[in-house]
């Protein structure tokens, strides 16, 4: 086991307060909340935001890069898109110093259902950002087209295309780690639809659309199932998927029924 390491002076952190410490080359947020100090990892699960840059409030610290929170004095993911907790250490007073002891186990629990099985997340989310006015393309983008497939497996295809409908296909198209659509995930923020140069009954479907994460590992799955749910429409000409990191994805932007499944209240 680690020996204990002095990292700070005690009277050095306010109360509530954190900071940045270096414990054996890793790199620990330390915290001082009610005269009680906690360390945990500097690693938000989710994508490797810096916690001790986020909000604390309580016993809760936010990672300032999508929001997901975590609880201090345990390490564990208290909402999404964090799935799994990071690391707590030990921690004492001695000779008025703040000492951590690094511990090798990770916090297992998470926000849901799924967080004990997850190894990484990449969820993503948007309804309200749907509502809420068109995302700036100015950042990354990366341009899909496809023909469509043969078949569709949507079932829709004997009504006529509009945006309503394309949005009720893409709730065919789950986020493969939570088993949530991606239109409650908030994943989609636009629908256009344009006549198609080559076809006069057809249309181009263009579709911007989220991750959680710009690395998500999920991302080329979701772009293929999103082109096969609403690709074999027979009025479908092609459909273009639109990754827009620009506004990034927030837990605020899924819906009540995305909550729900997650079990995040
Ligand atoms: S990196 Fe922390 S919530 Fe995404």
């Amino acid at each position: 086991m680690a020996d204990f390491v002095r990292v700070a002076e005690a009277t050095e952190l306010p109360d509530p307060g954190k900071t940045l410490v270096e414990v054996d080359g890793d790199l620990i947020a330390l915290f001082r909340v009610d005269g009680q100090f906690f360390a945990i990892d500097d690693v938000c699960t989710h994508d490797g935001g810096p916690l001790v840059e986020g909000e604390l409030t309580d016993h809760k610290i936010a990672c300032p890069r999508h929001g997901a929170k975590f609880d201090i004095r345990t390490g564990a993911a208290l909402t999404m898109p964090a799935l799994r907790g990071t690391r707590s250490h030990d921690v004492k007073i001695e000779e008025g110093g703040v000492w951590v002891r690094l511990r090798s186990d990770h916090a297992t629990d998470g926000p849901s259902a799924h967080a004990a099985v997850a190894p990484t997340t990449h969820a993503s989310g948007v309804l309200s950002g749907i509502a809420s006015g068109q995302p700036s393309h100015a950042s990354s983008r990366i341009a899909e087209a496809a023909a469509p497939p043969a078949s569709s497996p949507s079932g829709n295809s004997s009504q006529s295309l509009s945006e309503e409908l394309v949005y009720e296909m893409l709730k065919e198209v789950k986020d493969p780690e939570l088993f949530v659509n991606i239109v409650d995930l908030g994943l989609i923020y636009g629908v256009m639809l344009s006549p198609a140069a080559d076809a006069v009954d057809k249309q181009h479907v263009a579709i911007d659309m989220t991750m959680t994460s710009p690395a998500c590992p999920a991302g080329p799955q979701l772009i293929a199932d999103t082109k096969r749910a609403v690709g074999g429409h027979a009025n479908v000409s092609a459909v273009e998927v639109r990754i827009v990191m620009d506004p990034p994805w927030t837990p605020d932007r899924m819906t009540d029924a995305a909550r729900d499944q997650l079990g995040i209240f």
